[in-house]
């Protein structure tokens, strides 16, 4: 194949949400990894104004673009691949859309707080609040894990790190969930543009009353690091508080949130793998890894090419957008045998939290802990919990995450 021009790329991975509405293609993302690994496509279905964009399916062709910022920058287009979602603009004062040396300066000042070991702090007081919201359920037999389990604990977690006081945990899940799921009907029934116009803004608002009261009435939490925090002597801009905010809040909130579901899923769906957690709860660290492996929360970020250049024999040009798969390369068949199968012993190695490099997750550490005590919680109370009603996904090519998921405690269990 000629390393130019452009082709068009036959598989779906530019279709957008309205595809995924079960979950990502995974058969045509196989197809696609084995026929055109690195591929164009001219337009996104579901955002025809936007444009084409390249896409890397592999592991090590996304690996090869993670470390290479200065070919492929998060900063030039930001990390989100259609602009629309959240504007370049927007997104220019997180440090998830910097290249170095700012990047690296800003994620230094958090860095210290998200190690393994200063995480490993919380596990009491997070195991408490996983322990809390599943005493909420007190003895009903059907509810749902999203709504009803994931979401407060990964609320409340979060919003306790930032300093958001337990009764405002749902109006910022909702304010978060509208954002980062904008393209589903059901979670945003009012489109893109009424997210970018009426919620955005809010969250400004919000966080700059936050500061306001922080600059009064000083505080520990990760909002007032931000508010303090100094990069060569300065001080961060108010945009760039809002929004280091923002990225955590997001980050906080989402994630986390989809793959305990993912993960909860597919246990139901496998009770032999699920048995093997309830009778040795040792291979849970190994079930999280395997379940971000399998679901990665978030199924690709967008980096964008600042010269021409080569990668897997195909020539990108300067200023392309390039998609990193991360939810093909997980499954990618060079480096996984039997990669659909779930194997809660397999212990992986994954791309879920970024292919390494620079812009590797700041919350890892906390996402793991987190994933750890809920299934360890959810599976000591409900060891055969069954699947009660229709499992839906979030319509959306960027976050990979289910939207419902009903269970019932089985008679017998009760
Ligand atoms: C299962 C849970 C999570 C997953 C799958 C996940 C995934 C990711 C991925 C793939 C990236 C890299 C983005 C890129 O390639 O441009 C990233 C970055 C990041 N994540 Fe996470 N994340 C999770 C949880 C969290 C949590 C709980 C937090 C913090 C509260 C967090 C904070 C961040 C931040 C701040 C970055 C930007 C890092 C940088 O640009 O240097 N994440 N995450």
């Amino acid at each position: 194949m000629p390393a130019n021009p452009k082709i068009e790329g036959d598989a779906d991975v530019g279709r957008g949400g309205s595809h995924w509405a079960q979950g990502p293609p995974h058969e045509e993302l196989a197809e696609t990894r084995r026929t055109c690994p690195v591929q164009w496509t001219d337009r996104m279905e579901d955002f025809p104004e936007e444009g084409g964009f390249w896409s890397l399916m592999k592991a090590e062709h996304i690996r090869e673009a993670s470390l290479n910022w200065e070919d492929f920058s998060s900063e030039l287009g930001g990390v989100v691949l259609v602009d629309s979602v959240l504007p370049p603009a927007i997104q220019s004062g997180m440090f998830i859309a910097m290249d170095p040396p700012r990047h690296d300066r800003i994620k230094a000042i958090f860095q210290k707080g998200f190690t393994p070991k200063r995480i490993g702090e919380h596990e009491e007081e997070i195991r408490e609040i996983v322990v809390n919201v599943l005493d909420r359920l007190g003895d009903r037999t059907e509810f749902d894990l999203v709504e009803e389990v994931a979401q407060p604990v990964v609320s409340r977690v979060i919003c306790r790190f930032m300093g958001i006081p337990e009764e405002d945990d749902k109006l910022w899940a909702d304010l978060m969930n509208g954002i980062l799921a904008s393209s589903d009907p059901d979670i945003n029934p009012e489109g893109v543009e009424t997210v970018m116009a009426r919620d955005v803004p809010e969250v400004f608002a919000r966080v700059q009353a936050m500061i306001a009261e922080r600059r009064e009435d000083p505080t520990d939490d990760l909002t007032s690091l931000l508010m303090n925090a100094e990069v060569e002597g300065e001080r961060l801009e108010e945009h760039e508080i809002i929004m280091g905010f923002f990225l955590l809040m997001a980050a906080g909130n989402d994630s986390t949130k989809a793959t305990y579901c993912s993960a909860m899923h597919a246990l139901i769906e496998h009770p032999e793998e699920r048995q093997k957690l309830v009778n040795d709860p040792s291979l849970i660290p190994s079930a999280v890894e395997e379940s971000l492996r399998m679901f990665p929360a978030f199924a690709h970020f967008r980096r964008t090419a600042t010269r021409d250049v080569e990668i897997g024999g195909r020539t990108i040009e300067k200023g392309d957008r390039v998609a990193l798969w991360y939810v093909s390369s997980n499954r990618d068949e060079d480096v996984y045998e039997d990669p659909d199968r779930f194997d809660v012993e397999r212990n992986p190695q994954h791309q879920a939290f970024g292919a390494g490099g620079r812009h590797f997750c700041l919350g890892a550490a906390l996402a793991r802990l987190e994933l750890r005590l809920l299934i360890e919680e959810t599976l000591r109370r409900y060891p055969d919990l069954e699947i009660a009603g229709p499992v839906s996904w979030v319509q959306s090519g960027f976050v990979n995450q289910i939207k419902t998921l009903p269970v019932r405690v089985p008679a017998s269990g009760a």
